[in-house]
């Protein structure tokens, strides 16, 4: 299969272009498309047959299950069983947005879509490409990101490209995306409501738009059915070679860096480094390394933007190990460290 590739403004995309990707959706094809998170892989929800094609080009298991991307918050209610006083208040001021709220489903929404779970993960993005090809295909898109499974999120269509070209039908390419992490997971069958996974919407904001309690689980659980989100297991997001992370200061990642280049003689160590923090680093340790420059220590913002990018860099430039120093659960600290922490099958920082 050729698998097309559309340059898109993001602010303003073709509608000819759009309107040929909404065509192959339609018609049980695979497109990519750019959120404001990542690029996400997308079939019409309501072909079985389409969602099953995501799991096989994405080598994902069946029971992680989709996220369905609707264009206006009212779609929502043909595809959940009921909807609760906290969807409309998230919806009227977080949608659209980078936030995902579990429902009970409606049993027209297909079990390859929710890995037989009862219910349904829905999701409204804000990028205008993503909005326009929804609308145009007049169908609720279910939409994974758009990485072999337990790959680093794809933030560019390149990303996409190098795990999934000629696997899909089409990707289209609006440049890198600007919140860079996976949206915010929050189940709303529990009370209080539960963060299945932190992303581009902070625990506070929901707090403040709820009125209430939000819980969060941030433990990494293991593979299978009985995690509360069968997705968020403990290896996930992961480049090529191994990630080890450190506390979030420069004195930790020098003495890591020491310890792993004595330990590892022959090693090139990659390192996701905060702006500035090169010259805390001494100079002979500094020739063994391959740096990305992540972005401002305490921006998580722009560290969220810039990690799955560096990761997929890192492991371009051959390195053995990548390291990174760890954010704390703060704003979107929270989704950069979940990332992180997944990245290296870890549950904490080395100390
Ligand atoms: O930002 C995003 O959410 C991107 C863009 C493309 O929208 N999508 C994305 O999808 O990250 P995916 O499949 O990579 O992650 C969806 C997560 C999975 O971990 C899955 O387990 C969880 O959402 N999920 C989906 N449906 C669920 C449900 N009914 N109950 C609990 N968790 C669910
Ligand atoms: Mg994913």
């Amino acid at each position: 299969m050729v698998t097309k590739v559309w340059r898109v403004d993001p602010e303003a995309p073709d509608p000819c272009v759009i309107r040929e990707a909404a065509a192959i959706l339609c018609a049980g094809g695979l497109v990519a498309f750019p959120t404001e998170t990542v690029y996400g892989l997308g079939a019409n929800a309501l072909d079985e047959t389409a969602v099953r094609k995501i799991f096989v080009v994405k080598e994902r298991p069946l029971w992680d299950p989709l996220i369905v991307h609707i264009s206006r918050p009212e779609m929502a209610e043909r595809l959940a069983a009921s909807l609760p006083e906290a969807f409309w208040q998230l919806a009227e001021q977080l949608m659209p947005g980078p936030l995902t709220v579990v429902v009970r489903k409606r049993p027209t929404v297909p079990d390859a879509v929710t890995g037989s779970l009862p219910t349904v993960a829905l999701r409204m993005p804000s990028h205008p490409v993503a909005l326009a090809l929804l609308d145009a295909a007049g169908v609720p898109v279910a939409a994974p990101s758009a990485n072999r499974f337990g790959r680093p999120s794809p933030t560019r269509a390149e990303h996409v490209l190098a795990d999934l070209n000629g696997r899909i039908d089409g990707v289209l390419d609006a440049g890198p995306t600007p919140i860079g992490v996976e949206s915010t997971v929050v189940d709303l069958t529990t009370t209080p409501p539960t963060i299945l996974r932190p992303g581009g919407v902070t625990k506070e904001t929901l707090e403040a738009v709820l009125g209430t309690e939000v819980r969060v689980v941030t433990a990494p659980v293991k593979e299978g059915q009985s995690a509360p989100s069968p997705g968020m297991t403990a290896k996930h997001y992961a480049p090529a070679v191994p990630v080890l992370l450190v506390a979030g200061n420069p004195q930790g990642l020098t003495d890591c860096l020491q310890r792993l280049l004595d330990e590892q003689p022959q090693g090139r160590v990659g390192l996701l480094l905060p702006s500035h923090w090169a010259s805390y680093l001494p100079p002979a340790l500094r020739e063994r390394c391959c740096f990305f420059d992540w972005g401002a220590w305490g921006d998580w913002a722009e560290l969220a933007r810039r990690l799955f990018e560096g990761l997929r860099w890192l492991e371009r430039q051959r390195v053995t190990v990548i390291l990174a120093p760890l954010p704390p659960p703060e704003g979107l600290g929270l989704a950069v460290r979940d990332r992180l922490l997944k990245a290296a099958g870890q549950s904490d920082a080395v100390k």
